[in-house]
């Protein structure tokens, strides 16, 4: 992969950027990749709940031909941003022509109410990342009591409710909605996970109390109780006897102390809802409620990794409304808001440009999308001359000796299936970065050689 090429640097191997590098490389653009984790993936391979075995099998051979490609690099245990391994200005450096940010939503969105410090209060990245085995926080010690709210109504919410079922001894889980029956934003097909356990009489009596409200605002109550009632039909069998409910109208305000310095209850304010144009929105009332819980998990989506070095506002990265490069409409293009232009050959896709939205199909076609807009931007610009792989891996080794190249990753993936196989599990993952290094041989030849940039 040398001089000749035109050629593109993807912050990020998620869906968005596996997918953008794949369309690049079908248009004969050389693509280096970049990932902050050993493995590439991203949430599909950390986030995606842990039984869903076919799937994520399924999305790792995709990813594995991605990196088959013989135009497509990649460098796994390399971050990039303001004070980390390389910064945007190094990639510019090393002579990319186009940077394509697709690092997903790596800020975390709490919602900076008192007792979020707690014990036993977490947010939801920290839980999924924990039990899909991403390191550092596999071996975070998390600890969980018995009565648990999980704030937000999402697919995220039934992930964790269905984790605390199925796998932790938890007697009650309360998911806390802000807004009303009919504004729930999980799927049907997830619920069914958890069905077994909700509490069908409270959430009828639920959706009874809210009904005039609901009726005011247009809504029909029957058809949101018809929805959740409709995920019994296919319901998994319960795992556990864990009690699930479902509460709307409620925001959080206070996580209470128990004394010890862990999560000991949580206060509650009472929304109502008003239509604002074709929203639906809660308001807050002087009304409060107090729920008895030792635990809070906060599901309420992510936000963009602000210490990155991209202009931030609103947890999602400040983009140029009037793009020079548009795809469907849309810009990819990340603006510099001090001169009102794009910031020159910068582009972002994926969950990096639109926090926590969609499944992996979507995060799929915005990476391609991106990539479409890069092509857009290099169409015109001439092959640089002086770029040498040998160069770059020199560099990229010089500031992380510990940098995993796709040839690393098959004997990863060729280690881990034998050790699955050994134990009778149908996959296994190691969760930590030492261990899959080991196994490698990256720790052995790092230590034979510290300085591996000579080595290329
Ligand atoms: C808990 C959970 C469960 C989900 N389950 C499903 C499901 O069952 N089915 C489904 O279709 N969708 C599911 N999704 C949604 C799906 O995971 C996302 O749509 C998709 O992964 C987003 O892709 P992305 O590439 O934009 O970001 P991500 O998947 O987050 O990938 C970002 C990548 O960037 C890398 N990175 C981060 N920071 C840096 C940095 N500074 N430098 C270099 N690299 C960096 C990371 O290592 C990662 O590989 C789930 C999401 C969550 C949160
Ligand atoms: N199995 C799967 O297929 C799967 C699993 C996990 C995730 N995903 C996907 O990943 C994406 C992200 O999922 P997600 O569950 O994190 O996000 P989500 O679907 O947007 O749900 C977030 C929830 O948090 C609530 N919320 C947000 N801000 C809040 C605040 N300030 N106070 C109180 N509540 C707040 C939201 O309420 P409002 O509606 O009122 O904003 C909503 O109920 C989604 O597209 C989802 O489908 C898919």
């Amino acid at each position: 992969m040398d001089s000749g090429f035109k050629i593109v640097a993807v912050v990020g191997a998620g869906p968005a950027g596996l997918f953008a590098a794949r369309e690049l490389a079908s248009h004969d653009v050389r693509v280096v990749l970049f990932n902050r984790d050993i493995k590439p993936g991203g949430l599909a391979e950390y986030g995606i709940y842990p039984d869903k075995y076919k799937m994520r099998e399924g999305l790792r051979n995709q990813f594995r031909q991605v990196l088959s490609l013989e135009g497509v690099e990649y460098f796994g245990n390399v971050r990039v941003g303001e004070n980390a391994d390389l910064t945007l200005d190094d990639l510019r450096q090393l002579g990319f022509q186009a940077i394509l940010v697709t690092t997903g939503a790596q800020g975390t969105h709490w919602l900076n109410i008192p007792g979020e410090h707690l014990l036993r209060a977490y947010h939801a990245k920290q839980l999924v990342y924990h039990y899909n085995k991403l390191p550092p926080f596999s071996k975070m010690d998390i600890q969980l009591g018995s009565k648990v709210a999980i704030i937000g109504a999402g697919n995220v919410m039934i992930d964790l409710a269905h984790y605390l079922i199925a796998e932790c001894n938890v007697q009650e889980i309360t998911a806390i909605a802000r807004r009303g029956p009919a504004e729930v934003k999980f799927d049907k097909k997830e619920l069914e996970l958890v069905a077994a356990n909700l509490d069908y009489s409270d959430l009828d009596l639920q959706i009874e109390q809210t009904a005039p409200l609901m009726r005011a605002l247009g809504q029909d109550p029957e058809q949101a109780r018809e929805f959740i009632h409709s995920a019994l039909e296919k319901a998994s069998p319960a795992p556990s006897d864990a009690h699930f409910r479902i509460r709307f109208l409620l925001s959080p305000v206070r996580i209470l102390d128990d004394g010890a310095g862990g999560v000991g209850g949580l206060e509650l304010q009472v929304n109502t809802l008003v239509a604002s144009g074709d929203q639906i929105r809660a308001i807050g009332t002087d009304e409060r409620q107090m729920l008895a819980v030792d635990t809070v998990l906060f599901a309420v989506g992510d936000q963009v990794d602000e210490e990155f070095g991209l202009p931030v506002s609103g947890g999602e990265y400040i983009r140029n409304e009037s793009p020079r490069y548009p795809v469907d409409g849309l810009s990819y293009e990340v603006c510099d808001p001090a001169q009102h232009r794009s910031l020159e050959g910068i582009f972002v896709a994926g969950w990096s440009r639109k926090s926590s939205t969609g499944l992996v199909g979507v995060a799929r076609k915005d990476g391609v999308n991106g990539a479409k807009a890069i092509l857009q931007y290099l169409d015109g610009q001439s092959v640089p001359l002086d770029f040498k792989l040998d160069d770059l891996c020199n560099r990229i080794h010089s500031v992380q000796p510990y940098a995993v190249s796709k040839q690393d990753l098959i004997r990863l993936d060729v280690v881990e299936q034998a050790e699955a196989a050994a134990r009778g599990l149908v996959e296994f993952k190691f969760g930590t970065n030492d261990e899959m290094l080991a196994a490698m041989g990256i720790l052995a030849a790092v230590t034979a050689n510290p300085d591996r940039s000579s080595k290329g």
